[in-house]
C-alpha cells in the first residue's frame, strides 16, 4: 500500500467514526429529549465524569473504599460538582447522592421509579424471591409480615431471654486477663439468635451444620458471576441449597405438627397454635396464597445477609468507640450499673428506656456507617430536585458522606453521643437503617440485642483494648477482630 492509499484509508476510516458517533450522539439526544417530555426543561443531567471507557470511576472509588476516609472519593466530587454528581460505577452510569433530600426522595420512592440494584453475584445467590429484590405487592406483603413479628413485644421479651442466656453462658467462661475477640464472640450470639428469630433452631448439630454453611456461602457475595463448578460462586451456590434443604425440612415438620394438632385440638384452640415463634411461622400462617414454601426457605437464608454481620460489627464498633472515649464509658457503665442494682430481672423495655446506651447506639451507627448507602436503579426518567436521573441509570445514596457532613454534625469525625441528647433522629439525614418501604425490619432487634451485650459486657467486665483499625470495604470490620484484655468486676 503506498503513501497516498494508507492517508485515503486513514481519512476515510476517521470520517465513518465521525459519521458514527454523530448519529448515536443525535439518537441519545432525541431519546432524552422524547423521554424528558413529562419533565420540566431546567432538570439537568448532574455535572461530573464517567471516567475511563469500561471502568468508569470504579478503580478509584475502591481504592478510596479501602482507605481510612473511603468518602474522600466523593469529597473530591462534591467540591468539583457538588453534593449530586454522575459517574460511573460498578459497570454503571450513576448518579452518586450526598444531599440528605435527595437520598431522602429516592429511599420513599416506590418501585415504579426505583429499584434496588445489586452485584451480579449476589442477585445469583439471593434469588428471584428474596425480599431484598422483589418489588410491589408482593415485597409489601413479606415486608410487613416480617416487620410486624420483629416489632412484637412477644418476640423482643423471647429475644431477651435468649440473649440473657447466651450471654451469661459466653462470659461466664472468660478468664481474668484473657483476650477476646470481640466480633468473633459477637458473631457467635448473633448468629445463633437471628437462626432461632428467622427458622426456630436451638444451638446444636443443625446449628453449627447452618453456621459453616453460611460461610460458605457468603464468601461469595463479592465473586465473579461465574457459576462453573470449582468456582467461588458455584461453591456458594451449593452451600445455600444444602442449607435450603434443612429448611425445607423444618418447613415440612412444622406442617406436620400443626396438622397433628390440628386433628388433636378441638377449633377454639386454634388461635394459640398459630401464635407465630419465628419468622417461617409467620409466613406459613400467611393466607394470601402469595407465598409457597420455595419462597419461604430461600427466602430465610436470605434474611440471614442483613442480620448476621450488621449487629455484631455494630456491636463491635460501639466496643472500639467507648475504649477511645472514656467519659462515654463512664457514663454508659453508670446507666447500665444504676439499672441492674435497680431490678434483678429486666426486660426489653427496660433496655431500649437506657437513654445514654441508645444515643452511643446512634452515634456509632452515624459513624460506623456499617451500610454505607445503597444502590437503586431508575425505572423511569426520574427528576429530583432540579437533578436529572434517566431511566437505567443507578443512583447512589450515600449515606456516610450525610453522616459525616460538618454542616449537619459539628466534629464528624469525633465519637460523640452527647450530640443526640434532646435531638430529633429524623431532622439530620440519620439513614443507617435505610427509609421508606425497605426500611430495615431488624432495626428495633439491632438496637436490643447490642443494648444487652453492652450491659452484660460493662457490668461485668473491664478491659484494656489493644490497638486495632477499621477497615471499610467490602463490609466494615476491625482489621484484628477487636482484641480486648478483659478483667471481671468484683461483686461490691
Ligand atoms: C446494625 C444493624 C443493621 C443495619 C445498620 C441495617 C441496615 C439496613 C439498611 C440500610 C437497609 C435498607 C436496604 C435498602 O434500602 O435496600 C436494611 C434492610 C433490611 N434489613 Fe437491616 N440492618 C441491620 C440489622 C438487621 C437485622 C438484625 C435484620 C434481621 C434479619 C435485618 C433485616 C433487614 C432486611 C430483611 C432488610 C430488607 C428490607 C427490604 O428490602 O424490604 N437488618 N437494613
Amino acid at each position: 500500500m503506498d503513501f497516498n492509499n494508507m492517508v485515503c484509508m486513514t481519512l476515510f476510516f476517521m470520517i465513518s467514526i465521525i459519521i458514527l458517533l454523530t448519529f448515536m450522539s443525535t439518537r441519545f439526544n432525541k431519546r432524552k429529549r422524547s423521554s424528558r417530555k413529562n419533565l420540566s426543561r431546567s432538570a439537568k443531567l448532574p455535572s461530573g465524569s464517567l471516567g475511563w471507557p469500561f471502568f468508569g470511576e470504579t478503580l478509584e472509588f475502591i481504592s478510596c473504599a479501602y482507605s481510612p476516609h473511603p468518602e474522600s472519593f466523593m469529597n473530591k466530587r462534591r467540591l468539583l460538582y457538588g453534593k449530586v454528581f454522575k459517574s460511573h460505577i460498578f459497570g454503571s452510569p450513576t448518579i452518586v447522592s450526598t444531599d440528605a433530600e435527595v437520598s431522602r426522595v429516592v429511599l420513599q420512592s416506590d418501585a415504579k421509579a426505583f429499584v434496588p440494584s445489586y452485584p451480579k453475584s449476589l442477585t445469583e445467590l439471593m434469588g428471584k424471591s428474596s425480599i431484598l429484590l422483589i418489588n410491589g405487592g408482593l415485597h409489601r406483603r413479606v415486608h410487613g409480615l416480617i416487620g410486624a413479628f420483629f416489632k412484637s413485644p412477644l418476640l423482643k421479651s423471647q429475644i431477651t431471654t435468649d440473649m440473657h442466656k447466651y450471654v451469661q453462658h459466653l462470659m461466664s467462661g472468660w478468664q481474668d486477663n484473657q483476650l477476646i475477640f470481640i466480633q468473633d464472640e459477637t458473631k457467635h450470639i448473633v448468629f445463633q439468635i437471628l437462626v432461632r428469630v428467622l427458622i426456630g433452631l436451638e444451638p446444636g448439630e443443625e446449628m453449627q451444620f447452618l453456621k459453616h454453611n453460611f460461610q460458605e456461602f457468603i464468601a461469595g457475595l463479592m465473586s465473579l458471576p461465574v457459576k462453573l463448578p470449582g468456582c467461588r460462586l458455584y461453591k456458594s451456590l451449593q452451600a445455600k441449597k444444602r442449607m435450603v434443604m434443612l429448611v425445607e425440612k423444618i418447613i415440612k415438620e412444622k406442617k406436620k405438627k400443626r396438622r397433628m394438632m390440628m386433628m388433636m385440638m378441638n377449633s377454639n384452640t386454634s388461635d394459640h397454635q398459630n401464635t407465630p415463634k419465628d419468622v417461617i411461622d409467620v409466613l406459613l400462617n400467611d393466607n394470601s396464597n402469595q407465598l409457597n414454601d420455595d419462597l419461604i426457605s430461600d427466602n430465610m437464608i436470605d434474611l440471614m445477609i442483613p442480620g448476621e454481620d450488621s449487629v455484631p460489627i455494630l456491636v463491635t464498633l460501639a466496643i472500639k468507640y467507648l475504649s477511645d472515649c472514656p467519659p462515654a464509658l463512664k457514663q454508659l457503665e453508670d446507666e447500665n450499673m444504676q439499672l441492674k442494682q435497680q431490678k434483678s430481672s429486666l426486660s426489653w423495655t427496660d433496655y431500649l428506656s437506657l437513654t445514654f446506651t441508645q444515643d452511643v447506639i446512634t452515634e456509632t451507627l452515624r459513624l460506623g456507617n456499617i451500610i454505607s448507602g445503597i444502590i437503586r436503579m431508575a425505572m423511569k426518567d426520574m427528576e429530583i430536585k432540579g437533578h436529572f436521573i434517566p431511566k437505567g441509570w443507578c443512583v447512589f445514596t450515600y449515606f456516610r458522606s450525610v453522616h459525616l457532613d460538618e454542616s449537619i454534625h459539628e466534629n464528624p469525625h469525633k465519637f460523640n453521643p452527647w450530640r443526640w441528647k434532646d435531638k430529633d433522629m429524623n431532622s439530620c439525614g440519620f439513614t443507617a437503617f435505610g427509609g421508606g418501604q425497605r426500611l430495615c425490619p431488624g432495626l428495633d432487634l439491632a438496637r436490643l440485642e447490642a443494648s444487652i451485650f453492652l450491659h452484660h459486657l460493662v457490668t461485668n467486665f473491664t478491659w484494656v483494648a489493644e490497638e486495632d483499625q477499621v477497615v471499610n470495604f467490602p463490609t466494615v470490620r476491625m482489621k484484628r477482630r477487636m482484641p480486648i484484655r478483659v478483667k471481671r468486676k468484683v461483686e461490691t
